[in-house]
């Protein structure tokens, strides 16, 4: 019987196998927490009601040893899942030795190391609930759209997204890249069956440890015949509510444990504005205001607030620190006070690294240069002004990729969309109309001193019933990052690489 499914045995005897995630005793009693991967729940083992071997062995269990449990499922309100189980009998199937992971606060890096482990943690264990659902959900969109799934492959000769961050393998006698993207193949695929997306794993060989940036993400790349870029910005913003709202629907549970405010994410299912680069620009250097408020204002008064609180903080961190120190403090109270001087010290933390960022933010963005693409700060900035994703839209040619559409109006622009997510996180969706000029398209291989000899088979998809068609790259992790509020791309995905980062 799994845990998520106590709630329809109510006052039934049920037997459950899992792992010990946590463990107390009290008089005569022992509280253990047991996970089974699909949920958590309590098990009471009392004194007075087992055999006194199953109260020993309960007693002797260890923080990740494995059990089986029998007992009556009775609702209690204060646990995770609504129920508890009152322990009849209890197999132990692996006394687990000395777990490296405890409940006192360890350092991300070691973490990193652990992560074989650390994904069996309840706020792991949620994200990962919630980016199978997102997964599902990004499925049954297209699917119920009528798109076909088609895989790209992983080694290829062509080079989509620039030769900067390629990484290079041997193929026999061949050089052969880890795909960047899938979207050549997936234009070649789009010809065949009208609609198609991958789903799949894509490289790049970013030298940067940022908190935005993995060496092998998975991108979710549609690619439609007969789609403009404005069909294509449709599709995408249709496609984010889809997800949005699934998840919302779906993961109630993991969005408590992961402390997530969820009616932010409510709150982005309004029409996603849509800018052209010229406007985004414009707002990102404070030269036009949103909703009455202006980015580079914004940000001094942010650092301002921060400064404040910080002393505000401090003020109430020596206050506490009086009390603690008061002789004859109950032990209580005196746990009370240090934890609140705990989480105000991290608090503390937080606000200095803001103040660290802010003054370069403002730099950056007033500083910035027409014409240029937005660094990962710009979009903070930017992104910081709005509460539901923003699509910025006709892009200078000369920054965007070989096989982007120049808009016949205006040569200078490309017809592509970049989309980013509120509350700082940034770009999470790139895509565009594909260039079906087949001068054009030549030219601007050559410009990127592409072998044009390798690009032949992409010029056929021009040379035989081109037509007009558009799609996009969602980067998964990114997604997850943003709809989980994660600090970092690292907790996103099972085992992250990054620059540097190749164990577990
Ligand atoms: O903007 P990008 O480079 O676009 C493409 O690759 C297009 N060929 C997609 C297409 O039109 N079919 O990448 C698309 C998305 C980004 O918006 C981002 O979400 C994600 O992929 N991405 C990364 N995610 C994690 N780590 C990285 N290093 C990433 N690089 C891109
Ligand atoms: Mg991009």
């Amino acid at each position: 019987m799994q845990i998520k499914d106590f709630f329809s045995k109510e006052g039934k005897q049920v037997t459950a196998k899992g792992w010990v995630s946590n463990k107390r005793t009290g008089k005569g009693l022992v509280f253990i927490v047991l996970r089974d991967g699909s949920g958590f729940a309590q098990c009471v083992v009392n004194e007075g009601e087992v055999d006194s071997q199953v109260f020993s062995d309960a007693n002797s269990l260890t923080m990740e040893s494995s059990i089986e449990v029998s007992g009556k499922v009775v609702a209690d309100e204060r646990q995770v899942g609504g129920f508890e189980l009152q322990v009849s009998d209890l197999k132990v199937i692996s006394i687990a030795e000395e777990y490296p992971i405890s409940k006192k606060a360890h350092g991300v890096d070691f973490l990193t190391d652990k992560r074989h482990l650390w994904l069996r943690s309840k706020r792991q264990w949620a994200i990962m609930r919630i980016r199978n659902q997102i997964i599902y959900a990004i499925h049954n969109f297209f699917q119920k759209e009528e798109f076909v799934q088609m895989d790209a492959p992983i080694f290829t000769g062509n080079v989509c997204e620039g030769t900067s961050d390629l990484f290079e393998t041997e193929y026999f006698d061949q050089t052969a890249y880890l795909t960047q993207s899938g979207q050549l193949y997936g234009e070649a695929m789009a010809m065949a069956m009208g609609k198609i997306y991958t789903f799949g794993p894509t490289f790049r060989a970013e030298k940067s440890r940022t908190r935005r940036h993995l060496t092998e993400f998975w991108m979710i790349e549609p690619e439609m015949a007969f789609y403009d870029n404005d069909m294509n910005m449709d599709l995408i913003e249709s496609m984010m509510k889809s997800i949005l709202r699934d998840v919302l629907d779906n993961c109630k549970a993991e969005f408590e444990i992961i402390e997530r405010d969820t009616t932010k994410l409510e709150n982005a299912m309004k029409k996603f504005p849509r800018l052209t680069y010229d406007e985004a620009v414009a707002v990102l250097r404070g030269e036009a205001d949103v909703n009455g408020e202006n980015a580079i204002e914004t940000l001094e008064n942010d650092q301002k607030n921060a400064e404040a609180r910080i002393d505000e903080i401090k003020k109430e961190i020596g206050e506490r620190e009086e009390k603690i120190a008061t002789p004859g403090i109950k032990k209580g109270e005196r746990n009370f006070n240090q934890n609140k001087i705990d989480q105000l010290k991290n608090e503390i933390k937080d606000l200095e690294e803001d103040l660290r960022n802010i003054p370069q933010w403002i730099k950056s963005a007033k500083e910035f240069k027409h014409g240029n693409d937005f660094g990962g700060s710009d979009e903070t900035v930017l992104t910081r002004l709005y509460d539901s994703p923003i699509m910025v839209y006709n892009w200078p040619h000369a920054i965007k990729a070989f096989y982007m559409k120049r808009d016949a109006d205006n040569p200078e622009l490309a017809k592509g969309v970049d989309v980013l997510a509120p509350e700082g996180y940034g770009e999470i969706v790139g895509g565009g109309e594909r260039e079906t000029d087949q001068a054009l398209l030549t030219e601007k291989i050559k410009e990127h001193k592409l072998p044009m000899k390798e690009f032949e088979w992409y010029l056929d998809l021009r040379r035989y019933g081109s037509v007009p068609h558009a799609g996009f790259g969602l980067g998964l992790e990114r997604l997850v990052c943003w709809i989980c509020k994660l600090p970092h791309v690292r907790e996103s995905i099972p085992f992250p690489r990054w620059y540097g980062r190749l164990f577990p």
